[in-house]
């Protein structure tokens, strides 16, 4: 059985770190302050947004959430992000998405103050992923790199293999891999052969969102297997892109859904708001 890597201590541990950090910035005087909105009623937007909001009480941060209602125009939404670009109490700002349809998530977005941009979705952030300057590291796959991390596996020279190639997820965590000189390859919908390329991994990553896809076919031994799927099962019991059971005793480690990615998702959120934070305030 490989060993699985626990997500939730991680996060935990991160997230202690950054509360240490947030009560020595309120001693200088700084506070630090997360606005979250949500437009609209999906239900799991709704959980993300409420963990969000536990997870700034837990490490000390001043958490401001704006809930709008599913007819909210582009107008009205993008004059409360420009409000909140102007609030120096908030120092991030995140905008659940989905939106709903008639919103078009590019043009918010696209508004929001990319020193604030604590998702690092605005395009002059994702430059930066791009040629390696972060200001803020996207959230999900900076928390993926942290969980290799803590394996105490090295990076540089292994064969890694992303399934998905999303914006949010597959093609930023390419190149975090990459800048830590990975061998990475980039698979989708289109790949041919999906299972023998997978199957070349020394670290594989899925972010695919389709539930237990990934089986003990599509896995060297001894590989390190990255889930971030978040999908639900023939019985409705949220579970990953992998068949953890089926490939548990093949890999070396393996993150478990939930508790794996997940919480490190918002471990992350705290660390890029408290990042934020200090450079608004000039301590960076
Ligand atoms: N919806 C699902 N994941 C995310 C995320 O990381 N950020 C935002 N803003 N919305 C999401």
């Amino acid at each position: 059985m490989g060993k699985i890597i626990d997500g939730k201590q991680i996060s935990n541990d991160v997230k202690a770190k950054i509360a240490e950090e947030t009560a020595q910035l309120k001693e200088q005087g700084v506070e630090v302050g997360l606005a979250v909105v949500i437009v609209g009623e999906d239900p799991a937007s709704k959980v993300y947004v409420r963990n969000k909001r536990l997870a700034c009480e837990k490490v000390g941060f001043n958490s401001y959430e704006y809930a709008l209602g599913e007819d909210t125009t582009e107008e009205q939404l993008l004059e409360l992000v420009d409000k909140l670009n102007n609030d120096p109490k908030v120092n991030g700002i995140l905008v659940q998405l989905p939106l709903p349809e008639h919103l078009n998530d590019k043009t918010i977005i696209n508004n929001i103050r990319a020193d604030k941009d604590v998702d690092a979705f605005h395009p002059i952030n994702v430059g930066k992923i791009m040629i390696g300057e972060y200001s803020f590291l996207p959230c999900t796959p900076a928390g993926v790199m942290e969980l290799i991390h803590s394996t105490g596996i090295e990076v540089s020279g292994k064969e890694c293999v992303v399934v998905g190639r999303s914006n949010i997820v597959g093609k930023p965590m390419s190149m975090l891999l990459l800048h830590e000189s990975g061998t990475v390859t980039m698979c989708h919908s289109k790949t041919k052969d999906l299972k023998a390329v997978c199957r070349r991994a020394d670290i594989l990553v899925s972010a695919v969102g389709r539930a237990k896809m990934i089986t003990s076919e599509y896995v060297k031994d001894g590989a390190v297997i990255i889930d971030v799927g978040m999908n639900r099962d023939e019985n409705g019991k949220l579970c990953g892109d992998v068949d953890f059971d089926d490939c548990k005793d093949k890999a070396s480690y393996i993150t478990p859904v939930p508790g794996g990615v997940g919480p490190m998702t918002i471990a992350m959120l705290m660390r890029n708001t408290l990042t934020a934070a200090k450079q608004q305030n000039g301590i960076l």
